[in-house]
């Protein structure tokens, strides 16, 4: 059975080989990797299946299953001179502890797989990321979780130039309202943790389960004013903004939270939280050491049935704008500090989605990827000689997860208003 099955595999390639020549003259991910991730993903959600939790967050707790090695093969290792790091404190923790290579520069089925064992990441929201990741920051296969990587480690076949790394992906993934890290055009840099917005974090009141949501929403919301007081060139975009930026918040409760039988859906005190974001020392003397994100000694990821999910996320992300509607303010300064001006949604998509509408259902992350969608030719245009492998392989990607999601049907963009803001490059 399994064997014929791979024949028809082959089959299958044998005849895209066929009919699309020209993929041998440029650069897309070889067949025997898509096998690959679907492999990974199957049997990651075969595990899953079996304990599918009804209700997310509410799951039991199995110790042995749960719990993450930081030693032996995933003992830490500092990186060295040449290793990449960049703006994801849990790539870091993941790369530093060898679930995924140390040099920083992974695979699309790697970085599944790495998310899985180390976090609970379900494949949906892993594949997504993984891949997009590898269109926009990579070379289509792989991609580098801090700056460009060095001459030779990724394919150049097929690339205008190097590939930028997540730090180089300002406004395409890298976003602005960062929790811990700076805004680029404030800083010149989007990577490197400024230590008093670590302070602000750590001393924002603990909710039940610690630095739960109810801790972190607040303090986006604070950190989003921060951005338009003090950021001439404060963009919240409308993929960046509205899907990556509550990510960087919700990831945190979300993934760094110790599971156990008294908290199965987690709990994230301050000695976790300093170990994730590579800090020592005590309030008001942080220290941040660059690279040296941990897994602490003893600590549990998500039950195996309870992974967080693109639905998952979903709700987690319009909970924080009902709550704090700025967050879905598609928009950002014009050139001068406290001049937010949000983009009129209506003409951006052709009237297809609204500020009123925007956080009911599905529409907020709809709206977000249907946008990045969108945009992409444009983007890749800068990227690729050809864009039709990346294209076809986000394309991909996109349909995967508008499979999960109730979208309207959202035909074309129109950016002229972005010229208002400066900082909007890169967005579209
Ligand atoms: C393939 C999977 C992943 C990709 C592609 C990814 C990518 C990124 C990117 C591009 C950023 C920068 C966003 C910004 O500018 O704010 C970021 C930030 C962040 N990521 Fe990840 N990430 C992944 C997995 C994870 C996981 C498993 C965790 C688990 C804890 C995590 C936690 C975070 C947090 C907390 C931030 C915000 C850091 C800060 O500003 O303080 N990410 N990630
Ligand atoms: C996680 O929770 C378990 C059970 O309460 C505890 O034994 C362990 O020390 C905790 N781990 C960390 C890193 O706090
Ligand atoms: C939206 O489109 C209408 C009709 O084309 C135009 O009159 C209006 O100025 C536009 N608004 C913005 C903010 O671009």
């Amino acid at each position: 059975m399994k064997y014929s099955l791979y024949l028809a595999a082959l089959a299958i390639c044998a005849t895209e080989v066929v009919a699309f020549p020209s993929n041998m003259f440029h650069v897309d991910m070889p067949e025997e990797e898509k096998r690959e991730i679907a492999r990974i993903a199957a049997r990651i959600e075969a595990d899953a299946k079996k304990r599918q939790v009804s209700v997310p967050g509410l799951p039991g707790f199995d110790a042995s299953e749960q719990y993450v090695s930081n030693t032996g093969d995933h003992a830490f290792i500092a990186p060295g001179p040449n290793d990449l790091r960049g703006p994801c404190p849990g790539l870091n923790a993941m790369v530093n502890h060898g679930y995924i290579p140390h040099n920083g520069v992974a695979t699309v089925p790697q970085f599944i797989q790495g998310t899985y064992d180390v976090f609970g990441m379900a494949t949906d929201l892993a594949a997504f990321l993984a891949v997009y990741g590898a269109v926009f920051d990579g070379d289509l296969t792989s991609w580098s979780i801090g700056g460009p990587p060095p001459a030779g480690l990724l394919s150049s076949v097929g690339l205008l130039g190097t590939p930028q790394g997540i730090s180089g992906s300002h406004n395409k993934y890298e976003s602005d309202v960062s929790p811990t890290r700076p805004d680029l055009y404030e800083y010149g840099d989007d990577y490197k943790v400024i230590v008093s917005q670590f302070e602000e974090l750590y001393a924002q009141p603990l909710g039940p389960k610690g630095y739960d949501l109810t801790a972190l929403t607040p303090f986006r919301a604070s950190r989003f004013q921060q951005s338009i007081d003090n950021n001439p060139y404060f963009f919240n975009g409308p993929f960046s903004g509205v899907a990556v930026q509550p990510a960087a918040y919700t990831f945190i409760y979300r993934f760094m939270g110790n599971k156990s039988a008294e908290h199965p859906d987690g709990y994230l005190d301050g000695e976790v939280l300093k170990s994730f974001f590579s800090i020592t020392g005590e309030p008001g003397s942080f220290t941040w050491t660059e690279g040296y994100e941990r897994i602490p000694d003893n600590w549990y990821k998500r039950a195996v049935g309870d992974e967080y999910s693109i639905p998952y996320f979903q709700i987690d992300l319009v909970a924080a704008a009902l709550e704090y509607p700025q967050f879905l303010d598609v928009g950002g300064n014009t050139g001068k500090t406290n001049t937010f001006t949000g983009v009129d949604i209506t003409n951006l998509t052709g009237g297809v989605f609204n500020l009123e509408t925007l956080a009911q259902g599905d529409n907020a992350i709809c709206f977000a990827y249907q946008f990045a969608q969108q945009a992409a030719p444009d983007v890749l245009k800068g990227l690729f000689l050809t864009i039709t492998a990346p294209l076809s392989q986000l394309n991909d990607a996109f349909a995967k997860v508008f499979a999960e999601l109730s979208c309207p049907q959202l035909k074309s963009i129109d950016t002229a208003q972005f010229a208002n803001y400066p900082g909007s490059k890169g967005a579209y």
